[in-house]
């Protein structure tokens, strides 16, 4: 796609967009958007043309391409069970699963969620690879892990007291009424559990793909069978493959990749006891002008080999245990190359204050500070004296530190880049004789980012690779803390932790990932301030939301971060050294636009509603994908 679009390609494409989507709100009802449609899909730049100002951003063009998607997107929507009966045959090239109509009555009727069969692409893609698996090897190995669910007649129970498993039965029990019999085994890590090697996910796609076909509606069998009693004996573990401890995680998660990608080609890195190299022509491929223009590949790691210095789940993940066999393993969140099958995580299910900050989410836009904040604990695996320069929260917290700039103009900082020539930041124009003194002063007075906790204090470092499940809990003794973390003290202090009801006092929300995916995300998307998110890692909702229209993307060496605050906050906080075209004319509301719609849209979309129709998709498809008579199994009501 070329950014930014010319008029003419974007009216070819936009106003039958437009008019698509219009057609379907005017039909259906979630009511805000009656009376948003307006603002909400038409680009500021369009809403008069008396307003339009031509401008050479390059997020500009990333905005209104983003305003297309998801026109497009949303214009796929279906209002009626035959629609998405078919709907669901075009795009997935089978039946839908027994159960079907109740599934959609659930999601429509019930709940009133928008059904738009993209928004289920995840559940797709993690369960094919077990199109090629035996059915009762994936009843068998779900059987064994210790930490399971079991659905027998309408009843979801388990034996684990563990809080994320209790936090799942009790999502699950929502839907029970509606479920099949099955075996559910989850992941108690944060970390993803499978890597099954690239070759092997190949042969599977492929087996699997032979399978897809659309059966005589005759010959269908649209019930589910029923499984033998819960047994509850003891879960027999040693039946399962041998769990792999090492804890340099990119040698296992490459072989995920394809094997002539650069993260396979590339050569290991070994010494993490140095400045990592930061070397941002590996974001090119999903990049435009310096930014991101496609989200789900900068999220991918196969073609970003640098990012094995520069993420701490490549370098030394927290907990480890992987596998290269394909096991029925649920998780809440995994790397573009994990073979886990996604839920929605046990903590937005949950919707603790904690992680949705609900009292400050509502805060009016207007009444925020137009700055960044960002507080956290130096997670993201084991840090250590002799690595810590290679950890994303590390980077991002350093290269928001005015003290840490400002001597970056004498000596190279020790864990992040200078911003790239190619952004034109004004801060940074006459910064060659003021040793940065412009730059450190903007990021002052706009950020304001810190550690809550160094974290790396802990018990016996190397006693963990034997335990899978060691953690550690940081010191918050002031001296200790102070002995233990004496490689990063020079470089970091700690403030209090503050509530997210207190953070969404301000307009920007940086999200940076920690030992997995961030918790947060959900509450930043509901509130009423901007996410601005880098991730790796995937999470049920993926499908269902659109880089730059409902948060701002960022790539994860983060050299795109000045550029985005400066975009959208300005060069100063108080307009001062702004050009007014700048300041007052737009990129204030733009971030506000995003914000709000990003609220509006997670509000409608990432419901708790909308977790449980995602989980009764996924279980339908899971409850036929592990029985016997699969390939002939389907609901085709309609068609009879
Ligand atoms: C984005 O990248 C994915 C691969 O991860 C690709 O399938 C998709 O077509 C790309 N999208 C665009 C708009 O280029
Ligand atoms: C950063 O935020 C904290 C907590 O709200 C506040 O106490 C502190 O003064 C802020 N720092 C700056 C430099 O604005
Ligand atoms: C900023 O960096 C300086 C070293 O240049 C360090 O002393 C200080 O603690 C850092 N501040 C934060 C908030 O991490």
């Amino acid at each position: 796609m070329v950014f930014p679009p010319r008029p003419s390609t974007v009216l070819r494409y936009v106003v039958p967009a437009l008019l698509l989507a219009a057609t379907f709100y005017s039909l259906d009802e979630p009511a805000y958007y009656l009376s948003q449609l307006g603002p909400l899909f038409l680009p500021a730049a369009w809403s008069g043309s008396a307003k339009y100002r031509p401008s050479e951003h390059p997020i500009d063009g990333l905005i209104k391409a983003a305003e297309i998607e998801f026109a497009d997107k949303i214009a796929k929507a279906t209002r009626t069970l035959p629609d998405a009966a078919a709907a669901y045959r075009k795009r997935r090239g089978r039946h839908p699963p027994p159960g079907f109509d109740k599934w959609y009555e659930f999601a429509q009727e019930k709940h009133n969620a928008i059904i738009v069969e993209e928004f289920w692409d995840q559940i797709y893609h993690d369960l094919e690879p077990f199109w090629a698996v035996d059915p009762a090897r994936i009843r068998s190995d779900a059987r064994r892990f210790e930490m399971r669910l079991e659905i027998r007649d309408h009843k979801a129970s388990t034996r684990s007291d563990w809080f994320w498993t209790q936090i799942w039965l009790e999502m699950i029990q929502a839907i029970e009424h509606l479920l099949p019999d099955m075996d559910l085994a989850l992941n108690a890590m944060d970390e993803p559990r499978m890597v099954v090697p690239w070759e092997d996910i190949d042969k599977k796609m492929k087996k699997a793909a032979k399978t897809r076909m659309l059966v005589d509606p005759k010959r269908v069998v649209s019930e589910f069978g029923q499984l033998p009693p819960a047994q509850w004996k003891e879960a027999d573990e040693g039946g399962l493959p041998e769990w792999e401890h090492e804890k340099h995680y990119w040698l296992i998660a490459r072989r995920g990749c394809a094997p002539s990608s650069p993260a396979r080609q590339a050569p290991v890195i070994n010494d993490f006891d140095r400045s990592p190299s930061i070397a941002s022509s590996f974001g090119l491929e999903h990049m435009h002008a310096g930014y991101v223009a496609n989200y789900t590949l900068s999220s991918d790691f196969c073609h970003q080999p640098d990012l094995q210095a520069l993420e701490g789940i490549f370098v030394e993940p927290l907990t480890l245990s992987a596998t290269k066999s394909i096991l029925p393993l649920f998780g809440g969140s995994k790397l573009a190359v994990n073979n886990d099958i996604l839920l929605p995580a046990p903590m937005y299910w949950k919707e603790e204050d904690r992680f949705t900050g609900a009292e400050g989410a509502s805060i009016p836009w207007s009444s925020k500070s137009p700055t960044a904040i960002w507080r956290g604990v130096a997670t993201g695996g084991f840090n250590r004296p002799t690595n810590w320069r290679a950890f994303q929260r590390h980077r991002f917290v350093a290269m928001n530190n005015a003290s840490q700039l400002q001597l970056a103009s004498s000596s190279p900082p020790l864990n992040f880049a200078l911003p790239d020539d190619r952004y034109g930041l004004s801060a940074l124009r006459d910064s060659s004789n003021n040793n940065n003194n412009d730059l450190a002063a903007w990021i002052a007075s706009t950020t304001n980012i810190s550690f809550t906790d160094l974290f790396c204090s802990r018990p016996n470092p190397d006693s963990s690779s034997s335990s899978s499940t060691t953690t550690t809990t940081p010191s918050h003794n002031a001296k200790e803390e102070a002995d233990e973390c004496h490689y990063v003290t020079p470089y970091f202090s700690t403030t209090h932790p503050l509530p997210l009801s207190t953070q969404f006092a301000h307009k920007y929300l940086p999200d940076i990932d920690g030992n997995s995916f961030s918790g947060r995300y959900l509450g930043f998307l509901r509130s009423t301030s901007l996410p601005v998110k880098a991730t790796l890692w995937r999470e049920w909702h993926d499908a269902r939301l659109v880089a730059w229209k409902h948060f701002v993307p960022m790539d994860s060496r983060f050299g795109d971060w000045w550029g985005i605050l400066e975009y959208f906050a300005g060069k100063d906080h108080d307009g001062a050294g702004v050009d007014e075209v700048n300041n007052k004319g737009g990129r204030d509301e733009m971030a506000e636009r995003i914000a709000m719609d990003g609220r509006e849209w997670a509000r409608t979309v990432l419901r708790r509603e909308d977790m449980l129709v995602y989980v009764l998709r996924l279980l339908l498809e899971y409850a036929r994908v592990a029985d016997e008579r699969r390939e002939v199994m389907g609901w085709v009501g309609d068609l009879m």
